[in-house]
């Protein structure tokens, strides 16, 4: 599995400190787009490749240096782990149904960026967090696994979030374990999970 990642990596460490304990799931490297990203710290301490993807400011240029490792690497599951570009149809396309996001909202709604900062906006009682293999568009591909969590009353930014994270980890690291024993199925818009 090789992890991508723009910022922090607490959903990194997650799967990080899953893979300790799985005998299949295993990360290879871990790719950013921004240099100073903490979650590079997080690979490099736990001893895992890193690549930091060159020319932040070319798009062009970033996404074929990022198309051009991941056919190196080949790998059998790319995470997108708060990896905050849009990847284009070329490398979706390249890898459907091998390339999982992590989103903090129930989606369909609330896509993009501030996910949380939507769903206090919009006065939603309930939130959460989606796990979802990737398609060409933004947020929008076939959803793996939910968390719902409720919004209170008073509700700060920071308390949502925080109480949305510790779900997010709970099930990307879940998605990552049924996506390494084979248990996952897309059928259209839809994924069949073979054994809860
Ligand atoms: C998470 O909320 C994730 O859902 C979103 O970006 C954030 C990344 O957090 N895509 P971290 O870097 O994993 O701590």
């Amino acid at each position: 599995m090789v992890v991508l990642v723009s910022g922090r990596g607490t959903n990194l460490q997650a799967v990080i400190d899953h893979c300790k304990n799985s005998p299949i799931a295993e990360i290879v490297e871990v790719i950013s787009d921004k240099p100073d990203a903490k979650g590079l710290d997080r690979a490099m301490r736990a001893g895992i490749k890193t690549t930091k993807l060159p020319h932040p400011s070319d798009k062009t240029t970033r996404n074929a240096e990022l198309l051009k490792r991941l056919e190196e690497l080949n790998p059998d599951l790319i995470v997108l782990a708060g990896y905050m570009r849009i990847v284009p149809k070329e490398i979706v396309d390249r890898f459907y149904g091998k390339m999982i996001n992590i989103h903090p909202s129930l989606l369909p709604s609330f896509p993009g960026l501030e996910a949380q900062q939507q769903a206090l906006d919009y006065g939603v009682k309930v939130t959460g967090c989606t796990v979802h293999f990737v398609d060409p568009e933004v947020d929008s591909g076939p959803v793996i696994l939910q968390h719902s969590v409720p919004v209170e009353n008073q509700e700060t930014l920071k308390n949502l979030s925080d109480r949305i994270l510790g779900y997010e980890h709970q099930i990307l690291t879940r998605a990552v374990d049924l996506f390494c024993n084979d248990k996952l199925r897309i059928v259209g818009r839809k994924v069949e999970i073979l054994e809860k």
